[in-house]
C-alpha cells in the first residue's frame, strides 16, 4: 500500500491521482489552500481520503493562524473549515472528519494555542491509523459475501488510493483473497473521469488480483451472459433510509443487478451514514467541468464545441436495489441502518451473516 496522504515535516503529501497509472507524483501542500485545491482537483478523491486530507488541511490552517488566545484562534480557524467545507458537496466524510477537528479543539481549548497546533497533527494520524483499521474490519465482515472463484463488478474506486489505506469495496476483496478465495474482477472505467480504468485496474494489478476492465456500458452484457456472480461498490454518502449516494454510474449498475438477480454489496465506514439525512433525495450532488465529459484527460476533445453537458459526479441508488451495507461493525439490511444512529442497538442482533 502506498499513502494516499501523509503529514511529513510539517507538509501534507498527496499522492496525485489524476497522474495515475501513468505517473506516480506526490503534490506537497504548504498551506490549506492547497489542500482545498487538491480537493477539487481529484489529486486526492474518495469519501474517506478526502475526510483524512481535510483534516490535514485544518492542521496545516492552524500553523498559519496568528493568534495568542483561544479567542483569536477560533473564528480563525472556524473560516479555514468553511473553506475546507467548499469543496466538494456529495461526500459526508469531509463534513465529519471538518466536525471531528472542530470538536476535538474545543475539547482543548483550554490548552495553549501551540499544543493544540501539536495535537491536531496528532490527531490527524490518529484519523487515517483508525481509517485503515476500520477498512480491514469491513473486509473482513464483507468477505463472507464472496464465494470462491466469484466473478465481481465494481465501479469507480474504492480501493486503497480512496481512503488512508486498504480500501472499503476493495478491501472486501483485498480480505477474499487474504482468505485464500480465488476471484476475477470486472472494473467498470466509469466515464468521464475513469476512476476504474486508471486507479482501480492500477491498483489490482498491484495486488495481482486478476481483473477485467470493461467500459461502463458493457455491464450489462456480462450479467447477461452469466459472467458476474455479485456487485461491491463503495459509497460518498448514506441517507438514515439506505438509500446510497456513490460515483455516477452506481444506480445503473444496481439496476441492471436487480434484473440479473445479482446481489449488489456497498461497503463503507460508519463515517459515510449521515445521520441527519432521512432519504437520498437530499443528498448534494457535485455537478463537475463540463470539460471531464467533452475532453479525455482534460486535452483530447471529444465533443463538438459548444455543446451543451451535464456533468453530475453522483447518483443515488434507493436502497431497495441494495441487498446489505457492510460496515466495520458488521453488514446490515439497509432498512436497518438507522437504527445504528443513536448506538444503543446492538449492531450483533441487525448483522447479517
Ligand atoms: O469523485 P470521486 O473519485 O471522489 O468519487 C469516489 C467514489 O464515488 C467512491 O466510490 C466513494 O468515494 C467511496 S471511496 C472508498
Amino acid at each position: 500500500m502506498i499513502p494516499t496522504v501523509e503529514w511529513k515535516d510539517g507538509i501534507v503529501r498527496m499522492l496525485d491521482q489524476t497522474r495515475l497509472p501513468l505517473e506516480t507524483v506526490y503534490n506537497e501542500c504548504r498551506d490549506y489552500q492547497t489542500v482545498a485545491q487538491g480537493i477539487k482537483k481529484l489529486w486526492v478523491r474518495g469519501a474517506p481520503a478526502i475526510g483524512v486530507a481535510a483534516a490535514m488541511g485544518l492542521a496545516l490552517g492552524a500553523k498559519q493562524i496568528a493568534a495568542n488566545t483561544f479567542d483569536e484562534f477560533w473564528p480563525k480557524f472556524e473560516e479555514i473549515c468553511a473553506y475546507l467545507a467548499a469543496t466538494r458537496p456529495t461526500a459526508v466524510n469531509l463534513f465529519w472528519a471538518i466536525e471531528r477537528m472542530k470538536k476535538f479543539v474545543q475539547a482543548n481549548r483550554e490548552r495553549s494555542i501551540d499544543e493544540i497546533r501539536t495535537l491536531l497533527v496528532e490527531e490527524t494520524q490518529r484519523m487515517l491509523d483508525e481509517d485503515i483499521e476500520t477498512n480491514r474490519r469491513i473486509g473482513s465482515y464483507g468477505s463472507v459475501f464472496v464465494a470462491d472463484n466469484d466473478n465481481i463488478i465494481t465501479h469507480c474506486n474504492a480501493g486503497s488510493i480512496a481512503t488512508a489505506g486498504y480500501g472499503t469495496a476493495e478491501g472486501v476483496m483485498r480480505s477474499a483473497v487474504e482468505e485464500g478465495k480465488q476471484i476475477h474482477v470486472y472494473v467498470d472505467e466509469t466515464r468521464p473521469v475513469l476512476q476504474g480504468a486508471r486507479l482501480t485496474a492500477w491498483e489490482l494489478m498491484q495486488e495481482n488480483i486478476p481483473c477485467t476492465l470493461i467500459t461502463d456500458n458493457m455491464a450489462g452484457y456480462f450479467m447477461f451472459h452469466d459472467m458476474v456472480d455479485v456487485a461491491i461498490v463503495g459509497a460518498d454518502r448514506i441517507a438514515k433510509n439506505g438509500d446510497v449516494a456513490n460515483k455516477i454510474g452506481t444506480y445503473s449498475l444496481a439496476v441492471l443487478c436487480k434484473e440479473h438477480g445479482i446481489p449488489f454489496y456497498v461497503a463503507a465506514p460508519l463515517s459515510t451514514i449521515d445521520f441527519t439525512m432521512e432519504a437520498g433525495s437530499s443528498i448534494p450532488i457535485e455537478e463537475r467541468d463540463p470539460r471531464e465529459v467533452t475532453h479525455v484527460f482534460g486535452k483530447v476533445q471529444i465533443a463538438p464545441d459548444g455543446v451543451r453537458v451535464a456533468n453530475p459526479a453522483f447518483d443515488v441508488t434507493p436502497a431497495r436495489y441494495i441487498t446489505a451495507i457492510i460496515t466495520e461493525v458488521g453488514a446490515f439490511h439497509p432498512k436497518d441502518i438507522h437504527r445504528l444512529a443513536d448506538g444503543k442497538t446492538d449492531p450483533e442482533k441487525l448483522r447479517l451473516k
